[in-house]
């Protein structure tokens, strides 16, 4: 029954305990509401907000700094008046929402536990392999090249596969929009990126960035009865460059921060924008990827979009040469794709060890 998903359990309506499967060890549940919560940051503490006008503007070099120091300080920044339409925000949000409402006949036709599928359909982390589940569904859609893939999508809703290829197509462009704000932080310029290309040495990260792999996750957690007993997703960090999210209005994420967990408060149709582990090692650990993790609620459900992107699947993740010399030693080895995957797939909690064995 676990494996039909939280949503499924949620619908057949007496729930009013959290089943065993989804009981976290004592150690690990969030103390939100319990009387010590000496290891929640302060409500007033918020995360950094990038304003897309000023860092395409006459502001940028200011929004530049501000930008390297969310980057450095946080791993996570808001960005605002980016130029994705507050439509198209809201109807992805919509669409996603609206396929995990369809009967569990229909969402069972994309249960799936081949990772390199099309579209998977999921509930907790992997459901073959998490001892404790999560209290969160979701839905995965690969989206490179997208013409390939879109077809292989959900057919219903209806307009779920015109919303989600549009949402899809404009975030990669947003990605790589912020991907050259973030090297030009760095100190690694497009143009110098473009002549390390000419000179054979098949530098340019842009251009692989562009032709890199997208990933969207829907992510659905339902009210829950007993919210401080579990989590929507256990403490992880993101696996690529950058992660573009969208949340509704409901609060759950919570980023680390100086020891303590930051909950991220929502801001109407603004990204959540967060270092994943192949930027980090691209950076040579000047930028970090950083954990996070989503705390469920008795109250409402909670819907979330989320964008992973990175370089082609048979890509090597390196540092860049630009930002190794005396001072700055080479911290990470070279790293490929797969070898990266098929070790995060069987310890997904584990990615920082994972980048701490790269060392
Ligand atoms: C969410 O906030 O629901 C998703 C967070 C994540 O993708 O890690
Ligand atoms: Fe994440």
């Amino acid at each position: 029954e676990y494996h039909k998903g939280v949503k499924h359990l949620y619908e057949k309506g007496y729930l009013h305990k959290v089943p065993k499967k989804y009981m976290f060890p004592a150690s690990e549940r969030p103390t939100k509401s319990m009387d010590d919560d000496s290891n929640v940051a302060k409500e007033n503490l918020q995360l950094p907000i990038i304003d897309f006008t000023d860092l395409i503007g006459p502001n940028r070099l200011q929004a530049l700094e501000s930008l390297a120091n969310a980057c450095e300080q946080y791993g996570f920044f808001q960005l605002v008046n980016h130029n994705i339409s507050d439509d198209i925000t809201r109807s992805s949000i919509d669409v996603a929402g609206r396929f995990f409402d369809l009967p569990l006949e229909e969402r069972a036709k994309y249960m799936t536990t081949d990772m390199r599928a099309a579209v998977r359909y999921g509930t907790s982390f992997s459901q073959t392999k998490d001892s404790v589940f999560c209290w969160r569904d979701f839905l995965k859609l690969i989206c490179n090249p997208l013409p390939d893939f879109v077809p292989h999508w959900p057919a219903s809703p209806l307009d779920f596969q015109e919303v989600v290829a549009s949402y899809a197509e404009k975030t990669k462009h947003l990605f790589l929009t912020i991907m050259e704000a973030i090297l030009e932080s760095l100190g690694i310029m497009e143009e110098e990126a473009k002549e390390n290309d000419n000179n054979n040495n098949n530098n340019n990260i842009m251009k692989e960035l562009d032709n890199g792999s997208q990933m969207l996750v829907t992510n659905f957690y339902p009210p829950c009865p007993e919210p401080d007993l579990t989590l929507g997703m256990h403490p992880h960090s993101d696996y690529g460059f950058l992660t573009l999210l969208l949340q509704d209005e409901v609060e759950g994420l919570q980023i680390q921060y100086q020891d303590k967990w930051l909950t991220v408060q929502p801001i109407p149709n603004a990204f959540v924008v967060n270092i994943g582990d192949h930027l980090e090692i691209f950076s040579n650990g000047k930028y970090k990827s950083v954990l996070h993790r989503v705390l469920v609620n008795k109250a409402k459900s909670r819907v979330s979009v989320a964008s992973l992107h990175s370089l082609p699947f048979d890509c090597t993740v390196r540092p860049s040469p630009k930002l190794i010399d005396e001072e700055n030693p080479k911290r990470y080895m070279d790293t490929d794709f797969a070898s990266f995957l098929a070790y995060v797939s069987t310890r997904e909690t584990k990615k920082k060890d994972f980048l701490e064995s790269r060392k």
